[in-house]
């Protein structure tokens, strides 16, 4: 069933010199989740920050730390960011060889777990682990960099998705992540998306635009 609309900045886009007040600022604007994204170099082309950073801003929020890793392979790491303050832990299913195992690994630390899908990834990759998983995350955009496009086909895998979420009668967020703006956000929500990650649209004009960002991503504005 299709919960609530949450928002989940990615602090990609925040003031990487200030994180911890701009996850603050995010928190008390009305956001959901803190959406942090975590790059390699390798698995996608771009390096953005680690389990330290993590740590780092916990104490600025309360929020659910939603951490998707895009990064190759991610079972080496996951220890350090659940111990770090992560709260769902998303894996790539192309960042290593047993995709089950690793979705064990953030369950064993007692976090929930989640599966991105890239512009180009089947979504039946999720079938035989549907019971296992928390959230989904549908790229809008393929994955490395804040403030691209919105993948139009997109909305139509949303719908497949949420079709298939609700057939498994079990409760998955269905998270979509990229190019998400004022336009798309209301699309994506209705093919079917209940968490809408949004970097670029909800850290444009500084924290004095932060609370209204959010109220109209939400479509409450
Ligand atoms: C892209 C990241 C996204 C990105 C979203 O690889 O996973 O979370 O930061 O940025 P916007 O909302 O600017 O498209
Ligand atoms: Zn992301």
């Amino acid at each position: 069933m299709q919960q609530t609309v949450r928002i989940a900045p990615s602090i990609l886009a925040a003031d990487f010199s200030r994180m911890g007040e701009e996850v603050r600022a995010v928190t008390e604007a009305g956001a959901d989740y803190i959406h942090i994204d975590v790059m390699d170099g390798h698995f996608v082309p771009n390096i953005t920050l680690g389990p330290d950073m993590v740590a780092a801003i916990r104490p600025y929020s309360e929020l659910v730390f939603d951490v998707h890793l895009m990064i190759a392979p991610a079972d080496l790491f996951i220890e350090d960011f659940a111990k770090a303050g992560a709260d769902i832990i998303t894996v790539h299913p192309e960042a290593g060889p047993h995709l089950h195992r690793t979705i064990q690994m953030i369950k064993g630390f007692g976090k929930k777990a989640g599966i991105s899908l890239n512009p180009a990834t089947p979504i039946d990759v999720i079938d035989l682990i549907i019971d296992d998983i928390d959230l989904i995350l549908c790229m809008g955009v393929n994955p490395g960099f804040g403030g691209q496009q919105f993948i139009p086909s997109t909305l139509s895998k949303l719908e497949a998705l949420r079709r298939k979420i609700d057939a498994s009668g079990r409760r998955i967020d269905l998270e979509v992540d990229g190019g998400i703006n004022m336009d798309t956000a209301s699309r994506a929500a209705s093919a079917g998306a209940d968490v809408l990650v949004a970097g670029t649209a909800t850290f444009k004009g500084g924290p004095q635009a932060y609370s209204a960002n959010i109220r109209r991503l939400r479509g409450e504005a």
